[in-house]
């Protein structure tokens, strides 16, 4: 996993487009979206929560130039957003994923989104999750932690321990064996790169057709093997979508549950480890850091037809960019936005998003942050942050810390 590189995922950021038209439009929209004009991608990765604050009062939907793209801070708005897939859609040929992998549920809306999604639902519920995934995950996280353990007293948790974690139960999830992690991190490396470069205006790579070949190969035969139980051989079973589309779904969870759920557990262990009182109550502490830090920060539609969308007037098919992050900071649904306050009502977080494309692995999803942190702080005692200097949550759409360097007793 450490030698992986995949960082940007398949939720890739369209490609800020350098704004040389210098028609009226462009020029009409600075003018009337000032803050949105000035905001750069830096200050978007680095430290994107005063400038998102910023926004959210003033311009709660604003055109940035930086992303060239309209960004949604304020909640109501973004919940409207989400709900809406007739006028926000993801079913757009500029989103690449569905040009390497093939249509599904996360590039698909309305009847044949449904049809994509339903077969995964009844896996993926919360009381099918714990029984399926329950004792795997827990004997997988005393595992990796044993193994920093004899080479302690100190690691690095991100690509040590929260990826690792990840990548072992997604893998396992769908049927594959826990030894071809490798191979899966390598196909998705390929698969990124093309996604990447399609997004950049390039042809997809032949390595990324290759690698997607293989996998959805290697998924097909898990689908095929009906007597093997796995939840790919249960969601095929009757519904409806053929074996290709069966394997792009699944490859659509494969690689959705890999760098989102490294980046949850992440950012929840760095405060967690910042404000040990907090370990008292983990379930709570893991959905605030879900709120201050969602690990998939943004999330992308486009519009449909001409619309109105809080201040701005949105044409079709302009891409509309919803900041779960600053969503999940307005003080209209949050008293005291940017504290860690485990006391706080449990309502109204969109680290999951919301409406027809909510995450569909959020209940296994929440059982691995919360298993396998439970099991580290069990396992190691006095953990703590290694450095004085606490490492930074970083990224524009998904945000972690670079590195979680920690040492135990
Ligand atoms: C077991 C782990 C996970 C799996 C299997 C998984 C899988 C998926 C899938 C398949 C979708 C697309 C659903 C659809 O379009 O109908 C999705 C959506 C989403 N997931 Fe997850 N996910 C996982 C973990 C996470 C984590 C940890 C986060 C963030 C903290 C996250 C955030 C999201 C968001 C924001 C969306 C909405 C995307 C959009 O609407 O454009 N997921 N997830």
């Amino acid at each position: 996993v450490g030698e992986s590189t995949y960082d940007g995922g398949l939720f890739v950021p369209q490609p800020a487009r350098p704004d040389t038209e210098g028609g009226a439009l462009p020029a009409r929209r600075r003018h009337a979206f000032p803050l949105g004009a000035a905001v750069t991608l830096e200050q978007l990765s680095d430290d994107p929560h005063p400038v998102l604050r910023r926004l959210r009062e003033l311009e709660p939907v604003s055109w940035l130039p930086a992303l060239d793209a309209w960004l949604v801070t304020r909640h109501d708005l973004a919940s409207a957003a989400m709900r809406d897939a007739r006028t926000f859609t993801v079913q757009d040929e500029r989103f690449s994923t569905g040009r390497v992998v093939g249509q599904s549920m996360l590039s698909l809306d309305g009847d044949e989104h449904a049809r994509h999604r339903a077969p995964f639902a009844a896996p993926f519920r919360a009381a099918e999750v714990d029984r399926r995934f329950g004792e795997a995950v827990s004997s997988e996280a005393r595992r990796l932690v044993r193994a920093l353990a004899r080479g302690g007293p100190g690691a690095e948790l991100r690509r040590g321990f929260a990826g690792p974690l990840a990548a072992v139960t997604m893998t396992r999830a769908l049927g594959l064996d826990g030894r071809e992690v490798a191979e899966v991190l390598g196909w998705y490396d390929g698969i990124v790169a093309s996604v990447t470069a399609i997004s950049a205006g390039e042809s997809p790579t032949a390595a990324g057709e290759e690698a997607y070949a293989e996998l959805s190969a290697r998924l097909r035969s898990v689908i095929e093997d009906t007597g093997g139980g796995s939840l790919l051989a249960a969601a095929a079973r009757g519904s409806g979508l053929g074996t290709d589309q069966v394997a792009a779904n699944a490859a659509v969870l494969l690689f959705g549950g890999i760098e989102t759920t490294e980046g949850m557990i992440a950012n929840a262990l760095l405060m967690l480890l910042e404000q040990p009182a907090a370990q008292e109550s983990l379930e709570a502490a893991i959905d605030e850091s879900l709120r201050l830090e969602p690990a998939a920060a943004a999330i992308d539609r486009y519009a449909t037809c001409a619309t109105r969308l809080g201040p701005a007037e949105i044409a079709a098919g302009e891409l509309v960019r919803i900041s779960l992050t600053a969503a999940n900071r307005d003080p209209a649904v949050f008293a005291e936005p940017d504290e860690f306050e485990l006391r706080r009502p449990r309502r109204g977080n969109l680290a999951f998003a919301q409406g027809p494309h909510v995450c569909v692995g959020v209940h296994l999803a929440r059982l691995e942050a919360r298993v396998g942190i439970a099991t580290l702080l069990a396992e190691l005692p006095r953990v703590r942050l290694a450095a004085a200097d606490p490492p930074r949550i970083q990224g524009l759409v998904f945000r972690k810390p670079p590195r979680l360097d920690v040492r135990w007793d």
